[in-house]
């Protein structure tokens, strides 16, 4: 998707960070400055959902979860499983799949991720579907086929542009303070475009997400078929989180 006049998403990813507490702090700061106009998506761990829904209601910021079952989108005997459709209760809009640490300390395949996909569809969800590869795929110069592979094998029927959105996020740059040049972020962005134009006719938003912050972000979110950010450790302060926010 090139540049137009639509607003990027940021999507905050604080995966197993914060408690009730400091969650309060952070959101009381973001709030003290003005999103209006801004496409912000926050993605707590489930025990806080329904916090943060609380104190995002008045506002026009989104929630999100960090991931669901891949066993069943209602319900189930599935014990430790959140499902989609229990996401959708506390009034998630979207819900992450496939993110590499989840692949890397569950050992979730894409089959697994393909069936979360379904589940978050067939429950309502926007799926944030993350892709990226590691550092001997990008070394040994595999890497757009594990990206153009993942992309293929995940990607449904249930796919619309309404309700998918994908995260490049190379591993090697995901929490190391390591974020990918513009160059490489503009050649798998265009690349992922033209993959999923190509194979399935749609035209999805694609986010990247390694190792952004509020000094990167602005030059990132100029570049070409990048739609927005997915954020992890700037988003766990409200200063920073902001700034990328302002610059979106
Ligand atoms: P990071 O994480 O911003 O801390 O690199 C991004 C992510 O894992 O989604």
């Amino acid at each position: 998707m090139q540049k137009n006049n639509y607003s990027n998403i940021i999507v905050a990813n604080w995966k197993m960070n914060l408690d009730k507490a400091a969650a309060n702090i952070l959101l009381d700061n973001l709030f003290s400055n003005d999103l209006s106009n801004k496409n912000v998506v926050i993605c707590p761990p489930f025990t806080l959902l329904d916090f943060v829904r609380n104190k995002i209601k008045d506002s026009s910021v989104l929630l999100g979860a960090q991931d669901c079952s891949s066993l069943a989108s209602s319900n189930g005997a599935f014990t430790g499983d959140i499902s989609a459709q229990m996401l959708c209760d506390l009034s998630c809009k979207y819900v992450i799949c496939g993110h590499s640490e989840r692949r890397k300390f569950y050992q979730e395949s894409d089959e697994i991720i393909k069936n979360k996909i379904i589940n978050a569809h067939k429950a309502g969800l926007v799926t944030i579907l993350c892709v990226g590869e590691s550092l001997s795929d990008r070394e040994n110069g595999k890497y757009k086929d594990v990206i153009c592979n993942s992309v293929k094998s995940i990607l449904t029927s249930s796919v619309t542009e309404q309700n998918t959105i994908i995260a490049y996020e190379p591993i090697w740059a995901i929490g190391t303070g390591k974020t990918a040049t513009e160059d490489q972020i503009e050649e798998i962005h265009q690349f992922l475009s033209d993959v999923i134009t190509e194979t399935f006719e749609l035209n999805l938003k694609i986010l990247y997400g390694g190792s952004v912050n509020e000094e990167n972000s602005a030059s990132i979110l100029k570049i070409p078929h990048v739609s927005g950010l997915l954020i992890g450790g700037a988003s766990l302060d409200s200063k920073k989180f902001y700034q990328i926010i302002k610059n979106s």
